[in-house]
Protein backbone atom coordinates (compact mmCIF):
# COMPACT_ATOMS: atom_id res chain seq x y z
CA UNK A 1 0.00 0.00 0.00
CA UNK A 2 1.04 3.57 -0.94
CA UNK A 3 2.45 5.56 2.25
CA UNK A 4 1.21 8.63 0.82
CA UNK A 5 -2.42 8.00 1.06
CA UNK A 6 -4.22 11.54 -0.32
CA UNK A 7 -6.54 12.83 1.77
CA UNK A 8 -10.43 11.88 1.17
CA UNK A 9 -12.07 14.70 -1.02
CA UNK A 10 -14.59 16.61 0.99
CA UNK A 11 -12.45 17.02 3.88
CA UNK A 12 -11.67 20.80 4.83
CA UNK A 13 -8.33 21.74 4.41
CA UNK A 14 -7.09 24.68 6.01
CA UNK A 15 -3.80 27.19 4.87
CA UNK A 16 -1.01 24.50 4.70
CA UNK A 17 2.80 25.46 4.64
CA UNK A 18 4.92 22.80 3.75
CA UNK A 19 8.85 22.91 4.48
CA UNK A 20 11.20 20.09 3.37
CA UNK A 21 14.90 19.96 3.01
CA UNK A 22 17.95 18.11 4.85
CA UNK A 23 19.25 17.81 8.79
CA UNK A 24 20.52 21.09 9.32
CA UNK A 25 19.16 23.58 6.95
CA UNK A 26 17.27 25.92 9.65
CA UNK A 27 13.77 24.20 8.59
CA UNK A 28 12.25 23.80 12.36
CA UNK A 29 14.14 27.62 13.98
CA UNK A 30 12.44 29.26 10.58
CA UNK A 31 9.10 27.29 10.88
CA UNK A 32 8.59 28.31 14.15
CA UNK A 33 9.35 31.89 14.07
CA UNK A 34 7.44 32.26 11.10
CA UNK A 35 4.60 30.29 13.04
CA UNK A 36 4.46 32.18 15.92
CA UNK A 37 4.36 35.84 13.72
CA UNK A 38 1.27 34.40 11.22
CA UNK A 39 -0.28 32.69 14.21
CA UNK A 40 -0.02 29.43 12.31
CA UNK A 41 0.37 25.88 14.37
CA UNK A 42 3.94 24.69 13.88
CA UNK A 43 4.01 20.17 13.66
CA UNK A 44 7.52 19.29 13.97
CA UNK A 45 7.41 15.86 11.97
CA UNK A 46 11.05 14.96 12.69
CA UNK A 47 10.41 14.87 16.54
CA UNK A 48 7.56 12.26 15.74
CA UNK A 49 9.83 9.97 13.51
CA UNK A 50 12.35 10.00 16.51
CA UNK A 51 9.59 9.27 19.29
CA UNK A 52 9.32 6.09 16.86
CA UNK A 53 12.89 5.63 16.89
CA UNK A 54 12.69 6.00 20.80
CA UNK A 55 10.81 3.45 21.04
CA UNK A 56 12.60 0.99 18.85
CA UNK A 57 15.44 1.67 20.65
CA UNK A 58 13.95 0.84 23.73
CA UNK A 59 12.38 -2.06 22.82
CA UNK A 60 15.55 -3.40 21.34
CA UNK A 61 13.87 -3.39 17.59
CA UNK A 62 16.26 -3.66 15.03
CA UNK A 63 15.07 -1.34 12.64
CA UNK A 64 16.26 -2.94 9.13
CA UNK A 65 13.35 -5.86 10.46
CA UNK A 66 10.76 -4.63 9.02
CA UNK A 67 8.23 -7.77 10.52
CA UNK A 68 9.57 -6.92 13.90
CA UNK A 69 8.88 -2.81 13.23
CA UNK A 70 5.49 -3.52 11.84
CA UNK A 71 5.02 -5.67 14.92
CA UNK A 72 6.02 -2.94 16.49
CA UNK A 73 3.99 -0.37 15.07
CA UNK A 74 0.58 -1.63 15.64
CA UNK A 75 1.73 -1.63 19.51
CA UNK A 76 2.38 2.19 19.70
CA UNK A 77 0.51 5.06 20.24
CA UNK A 78 2.33 8.73 19.41
CA UNK A 79 0.43 11.53 19.64
CA UNK A 80 1.42 15.21 19.66
CA UNK A 81 0.03 18.19 22.16
CA UNK A 82 1.08 22.15 22.57
CA UNK A 83 1.90 23.30 25.73
CA UNK A 84 3.18 27.20 26.55
CA UNK A 85 7.14 27.63 26.38
CA UNK A 86 9.41 30.30 26.31
CA UNK A 87 8.24 33.31 25.10
CA UNK A 88 4.91 33.32 25.08
CA UNK A 89 5.24 30.20 22.33
CA UNK A 90 3.42 27.32 21.96
CA UNK A 91 5.66 24.20 22.58
CA UNK A 92 5.16 21.23 20.31
CA UNK A 93 4.67 18.64 22.42
CA UNK A 94 5.57 14.48 21.20
CA UNK A 95 3.82 11.90 23.76
CA UNK A 96 4.80 8.05 23.41
CA UNK A 97 2.11 6.03 24.90
CA UNK A 98 1.02 8.79 27.07
CA UNK A 99 4.80 9.31 28.27
CA UNK A 100 5.93 13.49 27.17
CA UNK A 101 9.25 12.30 25.18
CA UNK A 102 10.56 15.79 24.12
CA UNK A 103 13.85 15.50 26.55
CA UNK A 104 14.88 12.72 24.76
CA UNK A 105 14.60 12.96 21.41
CA UNK A 106 17.55 15.23 20.18
CA UNK A 107 20.49 12.90 20.94
CA UNK A 108 22.22 12.07 17.34
CA UNK A 109 21.53 8.25 18.59
CA UNK A 110 17.74 8.78 18.43
CA UNK A 111 18.57 10.95 14.93
CA UNK A 112 20.34 8.09 13.50
CA UNK A 113 17.66 5.23 14.54
CA UNK A 114 15.17 8.01 12.79
CA UNK A 115 16.69 8.29 9.70
CA UNK A 116 17.10 4.40 9.51
CA UNK A 117 13.86 3.76 11.06
CA UNK A 118 11.50 6.27 8.85
CA UNK A 119 12.36 3.94 5.69
CA UNK A 120 10.54 1.44 6.47
CA UNK A 121 6.90 2.23 5.07
CA UNK A 122 4.53 0.85 8.34
CA UNK A 123 6.37 3.68 10.13
CA UNK A 124 5.60 6.00 7.61
CA UNK A 125 2.09 5.07 7.01
CA UNK A 126 1.22 5.16 10.50
CA UNK A 127 3.11 8.68 11.36
CA UNK A 128 1.83 10.05 7.44
CA UNK A 129 -1.75 9.30 8.74
CA UNK A 130 -1.30 11.41 11.97
CA UNK A 131 0.45 14.39 10.11
CA UNK A 132 -2.43 14.41 7.75
CA UNK A 133 -5.55 14.67 10.30
CA UNK A 134 -3.03 17.19 12.47
CA UNK A 135 -3.50 19.16 9.10
CA UNK A 136 -7.71 18.87 9.11
CA UNK A 137 -9.26 22.55 9.03
CA UNK A 138 -6.01 24.02 10.62
CA UNK A 139 -3.34 26.48 9.92
CA UNK A 140 -0.38 25.48 9.59
CA UNK A 141 3.32 24.94 8.89
CA UNK A 142 5.29 21.50 8.88
CA UNK A 143 8.66 20.49 8.54
CA UNK A 144 9.81 17.36 7.50
CA UNK A 145 11.02 15.31 4.37
CA UNK A 146 8.17 14.62 2.49
CA UNK A 147 5.48 17.19 3.43
CA UNK A 148 4.82 18.98 -0.06
CA UNK A 149 5.11 15.98 -2.07
CA UNK A 150 3.52 13.26 0.47
CA UNK A 151 1.62 14.55 3.18
CA UNK A 152 0.23 17.77 2.21
CA UNK A 153 0.87 17.57 -1.54
CA UNK A 154 -2.16 20.48 -1.94
CA UNK A 155 -0.41 22.63 0.67
CA UNK A 156 -0.55 26.34 -0.46
CA UNK A 157 3.25 27.32 0.17
CA UNK A 158 5.88 24.61 -0.25
CA UNK A 159 9.24 25.36 0.24
CA UNK A 160 12.64 23.03 0.42
CA UNK A 161 15.05 24.79 2.39
CA UNK A 162 18.42 24.04 1.82
CA UNK A 163 22.33 24.64 2.39
CA UNK A 164 25.46 23.71 1.47
CA UNK A 165 26.33 20.41 3.93
CA UNK A 166 29.95 22.24 5.27
CA UNK A 167 27.55 25.13 6.35
CA UNK A 168 25.25 23.27 8.22
CA UNK A 169 27.45 21.01 9.96
CA UNK A 170 29.00 24.46 11.07
CA UNK A 171 26.23 25.48 12.37
CA UNK A 172 25.94 21.54 14.04
CA UNK A 173 28.99 21.85 15.66
CA UNK A 174 28.22 25.58 17.18
CA UNK A 175 25.18 24.15 19.01
CA UNK A 176 27.47 20.84 20.40
CA UNK A 177 29.73 23.57 21.47
CA UNK A 178 27.44 25.83 22.95
CA UNK A 179 26.15 22.96 24.84
CA UNK A 180 29.67 22.10 25.97
CA UNK A 181 30.48 19.49 23.83
CA UNK A 182 33.31 19.47 21.70
CA UNK A 183 33.59 17.21 18.10
CA UNK A 184 35.34 17.23 15.07
CA UNK A 185 33.54 19.59 11.95
CA UNK A 186 34.75 17.18 9.82
CA UNK A 187 32.64 14.25 11.45
CA UNK A 188 29.85 16.34 11.89
CA UNK A 189 29.96 17.25 8.07
CA UNK A 190 30.33 13.19 7.41
CA UNK A 191 27.74 12.26 9.65
CA UNK A 192 25.05 15.02 8.11
CA UNK A 193 26.44 13.74 4.33
CA UNK A 194 25.81 10.22 4.90
CA UNK A 195 21.47 10.79 6.75
CA UNK A 196 21.35 12.74 3.65
CA UNK A 197 22.01 10.06 1.64
CA UNK A 198 19.77 7.34 3.67
CA UNK A 199 17.06 10.21 3.33
CA UNK A 200 17.35 10.90 -0.15
CA UNK A 201 17.59 7.32 -1.61
CA UNK A 202 15.06 5.22 0.61
CA UNK A 203 12.53 3.72 -1.34
CA UNK A 204 9.33 5.30 0.48
CA UNK A 205 8.97 8.63 0.22
CA UNK A 206 12.56 9.96 -0.20
CA UNK A 207 13.64 13.67 0.62
CA UNK A 208 12.66 15.49 -3.04
CA UNK A 209 11.79 18.81 -3.93
CA UNK A 210 8.47 19.22 -5.07
CA UNK A 211 7.86 20.57 -8.64
CA UNK A 212 6.43 23.81 -6.75
CA UNK A 213 8.13 23.88 -4.52
CA UNK A 214 9.88 27.08 -3.82
CA UNK A 215 14.07 26.75 -3.26
CA UNK A 216 15.33 28.89 -0.35
CA UNK A 217 19.05 28.16 -0.02
CA UNK A 218 20.26 29.21 3.52
CA UNK A 219 23.83 28.75 2.92
CA UNK A 220 24.43 32.50 3.28
CA UNK A 221 21.34 33.71 4.96
CA UNK A 222 20.66 34.81 8.69
CA UNK A 223 17.65 33.03 10.56
CA UNK A 224 15.47 36.16 10.35
CA UNK A 225 16.54 36.81 6.49
CA UNK A 226 15.37 33.16 5.67
CA UNK A 227 12.20 33.31 7.67
CA UNK A 228 11.48 36.91 6.18
CA UNK A 229 11.30 35.02 3.15
CA UNK A 230 8.89 32.41 4.22
CA UNK A 231 6.63 34.80 5.76
CA UNK A 232 6.59 36.62 2.38
CA UNK A 233 5.68 33.91 0.49
CA UNK A 234 2.58 32.96 3.06
CA UNK A 235 1.46 36.85 2.99
CA UNK A 236 1.49 36.36 -0.49
CA UNK A 237 -0.74 33.37 -0.71
CA UNK A 238 -2.63 33.60 1.91
CA UNK A 239 -4.64 36.60 0.50
O1 LIG B 1 14.26 16.59 11.03
P1 LIG B 1 14.86 15.57 12.00
O2 LIG B 1 16.36 15.55 11.99
O3 LIG B 1 14.31 15.72 13.39
O4 LIG B 1 14.35 14.14 11.46
C1 LIG B 1 14.85 12.93 11.97
C2 LIG B 1 14.78 11.86 10.88
O5 LIG B 1 13.41 11.56 10.60
C3 LIG B 1 15.41 12.26 9.55
O6 LIG B 1 16.70 11.71 9.39
C4 LIG B 1 14.49 11.67 8.51
C5 LIG B 1 13.22 11.35 9.20
N1 LIG B 1 12.08 12.14 8.75
C6 LIG B 1 11.39 11.67 7.67
O7 LIG B 1 11.76 10.64 7.10
N2 LIG B 1 10.27 12.31 7.24
C7 LIG B 1 9.86 13.43 7.84
N3 LIG B 1 8.74 14.03 7.41
C8 LIG B 1 10.58 13.97 8.93
C9 LIG B 1 11.71 13.30 9.35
Amino acid sequence: MDVCVSRQEGINMGFNVAIDGPAGAGKSTIAKLAAKKLNLIYVDTGAMYRAMALFMLREGVNPQDTEAVERKCREVDITIGYEPGENESREQVVYLNGENVNAYLRTEAVGNMASVVSAQPAVRRKLVELQQRLAEDKDCIMDGRDIGTCVLPGAQVKVYLTADSRVRAKRRFDELFRKGQTCDLDRVQADIEERDYRDMHREASPLTQAEDAVVLDTSEMTIEEAAAELMRLCRERRN
